[in-house]
């Protein structure tokens, strides 16, 4: 058991209010690997960049807790040796229930997500209400999400994008009444690798700004979360297609509405697909061009460099670099 202050790390309310004031979002980068753990890390400290570390609740059954912890404890500490000082916060990504929140707490994360957002409104507000006021408690900060994002969110599976809009009325009532810290609301991104239709004409639709406005407006400098954000680059699509692969359709939504929203009340923006094609893109590439390979060290180290590549660009889309 572990507070997250002792690992080092900050929760989010500092680095939203700068964000929010200063019309940038905080990058928020799922990992799955220690490769990419360090890409994260290596980007950030590349780029001056605030960073969110994204675990899934699945994440803690893959590596434990007592190591999640102090994987991110080493990546602080690594930051620190290099007389850097970032802030660097855990987030429970899409905690389903509130002993997942609890659990998370207790093994040092600074900010958690309860998301009851396919929970009828008033069942969504009691239970953020109640993960609200045990988190605060401890000093960790808390997510809401309001407004249904569909979609494959860890498998990568091709899904159709299908979004409820956030109601900004009831985002209002909703903050008002549950205390939570952020609210992840849906404007139009989805998870998975096909999020957007165009329109007959091959069009692509924008993101719904008019929502994010009226939401921005009923509750001032409350920070907004976005998630569903992949650009999904169809070099990596073609890339695993090429080399074994079978990814049909793909539709992401375009980086420029996601630098359009980060100026707005944007703070936090999740991006967990552009990681994954791309660091599986390069996997198969490298293992179908080494046939006789035996150690996966063969496709992990190239693969940091690239996931370290694909992390300074959305620094430089979300514009969170030099923000410290
Ligand atoms: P993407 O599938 O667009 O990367 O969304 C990530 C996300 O929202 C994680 O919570
Ligand atoms: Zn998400």
């Amino acid at each position: 058991m572990y507070h997250y202050t002792e690992l080092g790390q900050v929760n989010t309310k500092d680095m939203f209010q700068k964000a929010y004031k200063e019309g940038y979002a905080v990058p928020a980068f799922n990992f799955v690997s220690i490769e990419q753990f360090n890409a994260i890390i290596d980007a950030v400290m590349e780029k001056h960049s605030p960073v969110i570390l994204l675990a899934s609740p699945n994440l803690h059954r893959q590596l434990g807790f007592e190591m999640l912890a102090r994987i991110v404890q080493s990546g602080i500490d690594r930051i620190h040796n290099c007389g850097m000082d970032i802030p660097v916060a855990l987030h429970l990504d899409h905690g389903m229930t509130f002993q997942q929140c609890v659990d998370a707490v207790e093994f040092g994360f600074s900010s958690i997500m309860i998301d009851g957002s396919a929970l009828p409104f008033e069942e969504n507000i009691a239970l953020t209400e109640k993960t609200v006021a045990y988190a605060h408690r401890h000093g960790v900060t808390v997510e809401a999400e309001l407004g249904v994002l569909s979609g494959a969110e860890e498998s990568g599976e091709e899904e159709q994008a299908e979004s409820l809009y956030t109601d900004p009325a009831m985002a209002e009532e909703f903050v008002k009444r549950t205390g939570c810290d952020s609210l992840a609301i849906s404007i139009g991104t989805c998870h998975g690798l096909v999020k957007i239709k165009p329109d007959p004409n091959g069009n692509l639709p924008e993101l719904r700004y008019d929502i994010l406005e009226d939401v921005m407006r009923r509750v001032p400098g409350f920070p907004i979360v976005l998630h569903g954000a992949s650009a999904i680059d169809p070099r990596f699509v073609d890339m695993i297609n090429a080399y074994g692969g079978h990814i049909e359709a793909v539709a992401g939504i375009p980086e420029e509405q996601i630098t359009k929203a980060s100026r707005m009340g944007v703070c936090k923006v999740n991006i967990a697909t552009d990681g994954w094609i791309s660091a599986l893109a390069n996997t198969r590439k490298i293992l179908a061009e080494n046939p006789g390979a035996i150690d996966s060290r063969i496709f992990t180290l190239k693969n940091r460099d690239l996931l370290r590549e694909v992390y300074l660009h959305k620094i430089d889309v979300m514009g969170s670099a030099d923000r410290l």
